[in-house]
């Protein structure tokens, strides 16, 4: 159905509804979804692949770690972590995987889809989550760069102060942004990625969190992703170009 204005269809969703739907169904996050570039939008399907392998297995294995949640993540989580660099939406189309590496300045654009998720999530007039599943997204793509020691962006929080949501989300988008393909090195052996992982346990990542992602590091789709990955970003982006993703 078209809204008249040439945007976005709209359906509203019963809550019953939202289980086992996919970010495709959501018509005015959707159009927003789909003005991100492709190998970012790529890079974020992953991040959600990786995530939802990574929260089954803490549900199984380790649900203490997830109580702090209240479940309320259990119908929608690959969702909410794929959207988690949904503020890219807003990030200016020129500053975003330009040929030929950033420079500070240009960096420092694309680190502001991070605080550009308030405006972003505001701009979709029918969201499809509930309130408290919405508040769970506007962590998740906030905080996603924070770090656990308090060096990360962009308010530099540490520990427990960032929500155990984009904690979790930061480990998936680290663990993509070292196994994914690049033009400009060869890919990082795994037990090398596994190696970072444990080693920047109460650096970058939360520590219970850091060992539990180890753990469930073999049931990772790794190798047909990146075979997509390498048939896209090859094509479009030669080898010899750095591509930058969030
Ligand atoms: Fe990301
Ligand atoms: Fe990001």
């Amino acid at each position: 159905m078209d809204d008249g204005a040439g945007g976005a269809c709209v359906i509203v969703y019963d809550e019953k509804d939202m289980k086992n739907t996919r970010v495709g169904c959501y018509p005015t996050l959707a159009c927003l979804y789909s003005i991100i570039p492709r190998d970012v939008r790529l890079h974020m399907e992953r991040v959600g692949i990786y995530a939802a392998v990574f929260y089954r297995h803490l549900m199984k294995e380790h649900p203490d770690l997830l109580e702090p949640l209240n479940h309320e993540l259990d119908d929608c989580y690959q969702d909410l972590y794929t959207l988690h660099d949904i503020g890219r939406a807003f990030v200016p189309v020129r500053f975003q995987n330009k040929a030929g590496g950033l420079t500070d300045e240009e960096f420092a654009q694309i680190k502001q889809h991070t605080v550009l998720t308030a405006d972003t999530l505001d701009s979709i007039y029918i969201l499809p989550f509930t309130a408290s599943v919405q508040m769970h997204l506007f962590n998740i793509s906030m905080y996603h760069h924070e770090r656990y020691d308090g060096r990360g962006y962009p308010f530099g929080i540490s520990q427990e102060q960032i929500p155990l949501e984009a904690r979790i989300c930061s480990l998936a988008d680290a663990y993509d942004g070292m196994t994914s393909w690049k033009p400009y090195r060869k890919n990082m052996p795994i037990e090398k990625v596994r190696t970072i992982i444990l080693e920047e346990a109460g650096k970058q990542f939360t520590p219970s969190l850091s060992l539990a992602f180890a753990e469930c590091m073999d049931q990772m789709p790794r190798e047909e992703l990146n075979e997509a990955w390498e048939a896209h970003a090859g094509r479009y982006f030669g080898r010899n170009t750095k591509v930058s993703v969030g």
